[in-house]
């Protein structure tokens, strides 16, 4: 377990608090809405989102995560069994005001999740036939208020759920693992954004990607991070994740990396990337004022 204790029941335990203390972002009204997408798998969608989340609600953030993966990864990843479940983020999609009963709290303070649930993999057939089929998640959402962020783990897919996800958002935050192909398919992505903001969504907007898994023992991790550089400019988080062991075993104990070790490096990286989120969050706001 983790190199620290941590305890979850005090939220001055946290420690970069001290670090994050000057930074606010948008006083609250209405949650600001972050989807975390990229339709390739195993690129650090589920482990950004996590891990974002808890940095978020660690700075004294409503922080509510949604998990919309049929295969629950972020879920079981904050230690909440999906037996049992009365409501999950299927219901979002198809019950009128699931949303207070879906919302579960978690055992970091401050984060809530809405769970995933097996049904989700149904939903995608469902909702083709379904009426106002894009917008349905955006309108659950209009409950939200009281939450200072909502981030969502999409599934791997540009499918129904994740064009549901980019309706309902402000923004999107795309994980990319530093790799060869890391640009592959970004291009379809991106235009999948524009087109939900020309048809249903004018004010999205990509909030930034992030580099995951870097290695800078290899030299390719450099060379795919200038392309991507070179391609996507300041949209690029200057933060980026490292391949770290600690965020990869943290999930089989149920707890967040920045629980489990949060002084590995790869809960400083996330500590500093949700700097990031908050600052250009902050920076939003200032520019629609
Ligand atoms: N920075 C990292 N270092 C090491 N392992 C990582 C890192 N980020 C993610 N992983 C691991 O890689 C796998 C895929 O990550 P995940 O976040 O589940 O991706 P996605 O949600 O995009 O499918 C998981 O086993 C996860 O624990
Ligand atoms: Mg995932």
């Amino acid at each position: 377990m983790g190199k620290t204790p941590f305890n979850l029941t005090n939220r001055a335990g946290f420690p970069m608090i001290d670090s994050m203390q000057n930074i606010t972002s948008k006083p609250v009204g209405s949650p600001r809405i972050l989807a975390i997408a990229n339709q390739k798998g195993g690129v650090g969608k589920t482990t950004t989102a996590v891990n974002l989340a808890t940095a978020l609600a660690a700075v004294g953030k409503k922080v509510l995560l949604i998990d919309l993966d049929p295969q629950g990864n972020a879920s079981t990843g904050l230690g909440v069994k999906r037996s049992g479940m009365a409501y999950s983020a299927y219901d979002l999609f198809f019950e009128d005001d699931a949303f207070r009963a879906s919302v579960q709290p978690t055992k970091v303070p401050g984060l809530s999740i809405v769970p995933s649930s097996m049904h989700l993999a149904g939903a995608e057939i469902e909702l083709v036939t379904a009426e106002m089929r894009e917008s349905r998640l955006k309108s659950a959402l209009s409950n939200a208020s009281g939450f200072d962020y909502v981030l969502m783990d999409c599934p791997p897919s540009l499918s129904l759920i994740t064009l549901n996800a980019f309706v309902a958002a402000d923004a999107v935050l795309v994980p990319l693992q530093c790799e060869f192909y890391a640009l592959e398919g970004l291009s379809q992505l991106v235009k999948t954004i524009e087109r939900v903001k020309g048809k249903f969504n004018p004010a999205l907007e990509i909030q930034g990607l992030v580099l995951t898994m870097v290695d800078r023992r290899n030299n390719l991790s450099g060379a795919v991070e200038a392309d991507v550089r070179g391609h996507f400019g300041d949209k690029v988080y200057k933060t980026i994740i490292p391949r770290n062991v600690r965020l990869s075993e943290a999930p089989s104990y149920g707890l967040p990396a920045i629980v489990y070790d949060m002084k590995c490096v790869g809960s400083k990286a996330y500590i500093n990337l949700a700097k990031e989120v908050i600052r250009r969050e902050r920076e939003h706001v200032r520019k629609a004022a």
